[in-house]
């Protein structure tokens, strides 16, 4: 018999597993799904980290930065859509890779996906909190400063955490507290509330662009590159373009690897094919849809932000209601301030409804305790338990670590589920041509290795402690799967009692 750790799941396996009891509802349409992909995309990553990246990294040129990061994902969503449309059960990534790679890759990628929904979950609930406070400012309300942030501060210079003086991000806290209420109830209640909260954000970027275009000054954009156009490094080594003070890359590509953060959420689109009516067609509608609808707006508010305030004088924790403040318009602050709140509130609602999911779908194949990890509440239809364990994971690393430290561990852990997934059509389109593909990946293997190459880029152009992070957590993965999992796989149980 062959080597189980890389025993795969045929997509029959997959599909029939599908028909079983114990399943989520199948509540959701096209449109419901684009929704939720807007909903995770649009979010801390534009309406936060856009500030610091165009001050210190890339300038002007950060709008082309948002073109690299956003073809780089348009590569990883065909791929992701090409898996989601053959393989409609929960889990995304992690499923396709046990359909393609075996279970040893299944896990790695399923345990890097906790990390990119936790991670990013994390980051998106610091970043809420640091509008909220200037929404709430507005009003003449300060939260104190002891419970207004993280602990530590994240220093680019040194790599080192320093002192805040502060003892926790309560707000963080408590968003992250409210939303994991919010997910155990219910998958229909949380689509609903989600679309609100999209109409909102959508509202607010339409606004940004349509009333800023008005006071763009294009002498704003010179120079358009102020940091260069690259910035990549290799391990530490620097390789192209500029460095900062600390040695880290700067330039119109770094960029595009600090803001990639913006586009997470498309893929999880692709862990809801298993609530989708028709998730043959409709998920990869919802995923390229999203995708293509937030790179135009992304692009467009980068223009108009960079127009209208001078690079280095735009603000770094809100800069998109500050810059309207900085022209005089107050109440377009205020306004905006209040709809990014409620952006950022429907992207922390997915990344946190989808990391419960692969939790889901590990359990049930045996390689996480079912009795925790593939719970689903007889009532509610949700997986409560774990839903409730990802809201302590990520309250704890909201309240207590700071926004960027969480942000770029967020985007290299990502970063290489697209490169997996990317690798994943390639071998299963060798391995099994004949299986039905309902949506196909067009110019296969261009796609798919532009996909592996440009996302290799992006996590080479981030600061170098991270990949040592990347594989902490992974070797930290492989403790548990060889203590657990591979014990535990169901797969592995089937293919011992087979004569
Ligand atoms: N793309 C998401 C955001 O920007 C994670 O908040």
């Amino acid at each position: 018999m062959s080597n189980p750790l890389f025993a795969r799941k045929s997509v029959e396996m997959l599909l029939d597993e599908a028909k079983d009891d114990n399943r989520l509802r199948r509540v959701l349409g096209p449109v419901q799904l684009t929704a939720l992909g807007i909903g995770a995309i649009i979010g801390a990553g534009i309406f936060v980290a856009t500030g610091a990246a165009a001050h210190n990294i890339a300038g002007p040129s950060l709008m082309l930065s948002y073109v690299v990061a956003g073809i780089t994902c348009i590569f990883a969503a065909l791929c992701y859509a090409e898996f989601a449309a053959m393989v409609p059960v929960a889990g995304s990534a992690y499923t396709y890779a046990y359909a393609t790679l075996g279970e040893l890759f299944a896990w790695i990628i399923g345990w890097d996906l906790i990390l990119e929904y936790g991670v990013s979950s994390a980051a998106v609930a610091t970043g809420w909190s640091a509008y909220f406070q200037s929404a709430i400012g507005k009003l003449g309300i300060h939260i104190p400063q002891l419970l207004a942030e993280s602990p530590w501060k994240y220093d680019p210079a040194t790599g080192l955490f320093a002192s805040t003086g502060a003892v926790m991000n309560l707000p963080a806290l408590v968003i992250v507290a409210i939303i994991t209420a919010i997910l155990v109830k219910g998958i229909q209640e949380s689509a609903t509330f989600n679309g609100v909260m999209v109409a909102i954000k959508v509202a607010a970027v339409l606004f940004v662009i349509g009333v800023g275009a008005f006071f763009i000054n294009t002498t704003n954009w010179h120079p358009f590159a102020p940091f260069g156009w690259t910035g990549i490094s290799f391990f530490g080594h620097h390789v192209a373009g500029m460095t900062d003070g600390g040695g880290q890359p700067i330039g119109m590509l770094a960029g595009a690897a600090i803001i990639f953060f913006a586009y997470i959420g498309f893929d999880s689109v692709s862990t809801h094919a298993e609530e989708a009516r028709n998730p043959q067609r409709d998920v990869p509608i919802g995923i390229m849809v999203s995708l293509l609808v937030c790179t135009v707006l992304y692009i467009a508010v980068v223009a108009v932000l960079t127009g209208m305030v001078k690079f280095d004088q735009l603000d770094i924790h809100a800069p998109v209601s500050t810059a309207f403040q900085q022209k005089g318009l107050g109440w377009a602050e205020g306004l905006i301030a209040t709809a990014g709140v409620a952006g950022i509130t429907s992207v922390l609602l997915v990344m946190m409804l989808s990391g419960p999911r692969v939790f889901l779908a590990m359990a049930r194949d045996g390689l996480l305790p079912k009795a925790t990890f593939g719970d689903v509440h007889p009532k509610f239809r949700t997986p409560w338990k774990s839903t409730i364990l990802v809201g302590c994971f990520v309250g704890l690393l909201a309240g207590f670590l700071p926004i960027d430290a969480l942000l770029h561990l967020a985007n290299i852990g990502t970063l290489l589920a697209f490169v997996i997934v990317c690798m994943a059509v390639l071998v299963m389109r060798k391995k099994h041509p004949e299986t039905h593909r309902p949506f196909r990946c067009p110019w296969v293997p261009f796609v798919p290795v532009m996909g592996v190459l440009t996302c290799l880029m992006l996590m080479f152009s981030l600061p170098v402690a991270n990949w040592w992070r990347l594989i902490a957590w992974l070797a930290l993965g492989m403790v548990i799967y060889f203590a657990y999992g591979r014990r535990h796989s169901v797969l592995a149980k089937m293919r011992a009692q087979k004569p």
